[in-house]
């Protein structure tokens, strides 16, 4: 069976960058932009055009550094903003315009007070309005994830007449279960005619920690492109991580689908993000979070010293961390000590190990963590040692 490509859509610099306090100024969208490109994200969302003479600007110039990635604007269905975006992306070697309209009936009732058949119109408008700058046409249907299947079927059908090549399905409101999200979009492949002309794109959110999960049910179920943020960040409780997604789909290959991520570059892009917003990223977060090849426990650490993949399923270099690492605590076993002893230049016997462990003990007890300057203390204090230390 051949493997599909998910495309990825990177939003770190616009839904991402909704993080309230983490605002980037144009040099710093720059920098990432560039990044986002070397990584090898298949789109980059630079901005929101209308909201901002700042993110104007930073469209602008993301649009004329960017080499290989499409580059996306983001408007709402408003002709202003379909205007200003296709404006932003002049510059741009592949400018795609990402237009849309809340179809929930929590939305067309309560935030549009309108009715069904008027969002249809203002879709569609919409998407003829932006297929007269750009060729590139991507239509949201906000709040799709509570969104009547039958109703959203018939809004897709439409918005694909009008031109639309890629359809997002966001679950808005991060409310979605897994299983409900891939369904939704099984349907929709299903039901909608003319869907072959377009890709179902994922757009997930995290408010019950489920964005990931959901993602990946989307393309389990034909969606082609997930939407998603550096370190999963955005609004509220954040967007679809793109490492996780990533990594998901490389060490499960009999999925048969893949992306065109250079993975090796995760952990520094995702410390690159970080750093620039100001936003630190959980030590436990999966695949770029510090403890994510840390290992604390006896067993633990026993097991990767003999085989590494006892406990670990991603070879860490694989997402560009140097190596595991062997974390010296309370926790810890004679074969991790005698693992980082050897490390820093002691080569221990038997009994000059159990020596050795003891003192560690009654060390790390005091310590969280025990590290290298500690090693050498703990030496000095042993009397089985100082043949080595001479
Ligand atoms: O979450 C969402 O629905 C969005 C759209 C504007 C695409 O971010
Ligand atoms: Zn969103």
């Amino acid at each position: 069976m051949s493997t599909d490509k998910v495309q990825i859509f990177d939003t770190t610099l616009r839904d991402g960058e909704q993080v309230p306090g983490c605002k980037l100024n144009t040099e710093q969208k720059l920098v990432i932009a560039r990044r986002l490109d070397q990584l090898g994200v298949d789109i980059i969302e630079a901005g929101f055009p209308i909201s901002s003479p700042g993110d104007f600007n930073s469209v602008v110039e993301i649009s004329k550094v960017v080499k290989n990635a499409t580059v996306c604007g983001l408007t709402r269905a408003v002709k202003k903003d379909i205007e200003v975006a296709a404006q932003a992306l002049t510059h741009a070697k592949r400018p795609r315009i990402h237009t849309g309209i809340g179809t929930s009936d929590s939305h067309i009732f309560h935030k549009f007070k309108t009715s069904r058949e008027e969002i249809i119109e203002r879709a569609v408008s919409a998407v003829k309005y932006a297929k007269s700058f750009v060729e590139d046409v991507e239509f949201f249907a906000e709040d799709a994830g509570r969104t009547d299947d039958e109703y959203l079927a018939k809004v897709c059908e439409e918005v694909i007449k009008a031109g639309a090549t890629v359809l997002n399905i966001p679950d808005t409101t991060g409310y979605c279960l897994p299983e409900e999200y891939g369904r939704k979009i099984k349907y929709l492949k299903e039901n909608v005619k003319g869907i072959e002309k377009a890709i179902l794109s994922c757009h997930c959110h995290n408010d019950l920690g489920l964005a990931t999960a959901n993602s990946i049910s989307g393309v389990i179920n034909g969606a082609r492109q997930i939407e998603c943020t550096i370190n999963g960040i955005g609004e509220r409780a954040g967007n679809t991580s793109l490492e996780e997604v990533v990594m998901i789909l490389k060490q499960h290959p009999y999925l048969n689908l893949d992306t065109n991520i250079n993975t090796q570059l995760l952990f520094s892009t995702s410390k690159m993000v970080s750093e620039n917003m100001g936003m630190v990223v959980q030590p436990n977060k999966a695949i770029v979070g510090d403890n994510a090849f840390a290992h604390s426990s006896g067993i633990h650490q026993d097991g990767v010293i003999k085989h590494r993949e006892t406990y670990e399923i991603i070879d860490p270099k694989d997402v560009g961390v140097t190596d595991s690492a062997i974390v010296l605590t309370a926790r810890s076993g004679r074969a991790a000590l005698a693992y980082r002893s050897k490390k820093v230049g002691y080569e221990l016997s038997k009994d000059q190990l159990d020596e050795v462990y003891t003192m560690f003990l009654t060390y790390a007890d005091r310590k969280k963590e025990v590290v290298d300057e500690d090693i050498h203390e703990i030496m000095k204090l042993c009397v089985s040692t100082n043949s080595i230390l001479a």
